[in-house]
């Protein structure tokens, strides 16, 4: 059942039952009854802050590449669409969250600054960055993060430092009702076409060691202290497991993949058999990259 929301949210833009096979790149999922696009942080901040008036829970959503939906979700989504631009201010550079975070990278480059190189085969937004602190060959954002802007669960508007403990290895303080807004990296200058080059076997290196042409959420795994998730699945036989349409990849075993028609139950399960079965051979539990979102 839907509950019927108060007009002071429905006057924000918003749409009605879009798919979650449109809005993750597993391409799983229900149906979002409500998705709520503000395009303004100032739409953002009277979403959060009727949705507390009303004691009303909400989820948020960057790219939908970290992401697997059970069943349908009636309580609202929100789902920044800001203005695709980036600023850039002597070595800092700055993108609103709903940003490609790929495509920040990219920018980086083509302004000729250096220190973003590493982010350039990491999908979804800089929202979904921010939140789980992205990373790859040994960097992450925290590493250049400059300031950031966000919403409190209270609706409170904050532009801040990081400080020590607020990031750590794929994750942050900016979970539940936290909303990232935007965030500034400090670079460095360099010479363009090798940081543009760099960008690019970065992304070669992702495309040849990762499944990037089926539809995946990214690594399905944190990696554990030491060690790589993808190598401790591999060395399980898990490779090429199959649950209905959702497969362990045979590429990048930390890498589930959609064949056309599998559904979230069996990506769910499939996580499932792959801990067990981690656990049984190897004794280390494994924890999820991505989010799981039951039906609420
Ligand atoms: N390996 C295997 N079998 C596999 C996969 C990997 O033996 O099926 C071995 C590799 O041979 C290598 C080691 O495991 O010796 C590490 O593999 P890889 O270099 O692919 O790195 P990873 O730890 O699996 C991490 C990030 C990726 C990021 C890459 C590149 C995590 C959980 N994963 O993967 O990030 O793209 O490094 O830097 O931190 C993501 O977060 O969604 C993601 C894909």
């Amino acid at each position: 059942m839907t509950r019927p929301l108060p007009d002071e949210l429905l006057k924000l833009p918003h749409r009605i039952e879009v798919p979650f096979t449109k809005l993750t790149t597993l391409g799983v999922g229900g149906v979002c009854h409500w998705l709520f696009e503000p395009t303004t942080e100032a739409e953002a901040q009277a979403f959060v802050r009727a949705c507390v008036r009303e004691s009303l829970p909400y989820r948020v959503l960057g790219g939908g590449s970290n992401l697997v939906v059970l069943g349908n979700m009636s309580m609202p989504v929100l789902r920044l669409r800001f203005p695709q631009e980036l600023q850039r201010n002597g070595l800092t550079l700055t993108a609103p969250a709903s940003f490609g975070h790929i495509r920040m990278a990219q920018g980086a480059a083509n302004e000729g600054l250096s220190g973003m190189e590493y982010a350039s085969g990491i999908p979804g937004t800089t929202g979904g960055a921010l939140r789980m602190n992205a990373g790859a060959y040994g960097r992450e954002l925290v590493d250049i993060l400059d300031t950031f802007r966000f919403l409190t669960p209270q609706g409170e508007l904050i532009e801040k430092r990081p400080e020590p403990g607020e990031f750590n290895y794929r994750c942050s303080f900016l979970t539940g009702g936290y909303v990232g807004l935007s965030f500034t990296v400090r670079l460095a200058g360099g010479d363009r076409e090798s940081i543009q080059a760099q960008v690019r076997e970065n992304m070669g290196k992702r495309g040849s060691s990762q499944p990037l042409s089926k539809r995946n959420a990214g690594c399905i795994f944190k990696n554990p202290p030491g060690t790589s998730a993808g190598r401790l699945i591999d060395l399980a036989g898990l490779k090429g497991f199959r649950i209905g349409d959702a497969e362990v990849s045979s590429e990048h075993a930390n890498f589930l993949i959609n064949h056309g028609h599998a559904t979230a139950a069996e990506f769910a399960e499939l996580m499932d058999v792959v801990r067990a079965k981690v656990r049984e051979t190897h004794g280390i539990e494994l924890e999820p990259e991505v989010e799981i979102w039951h039906a609420e």
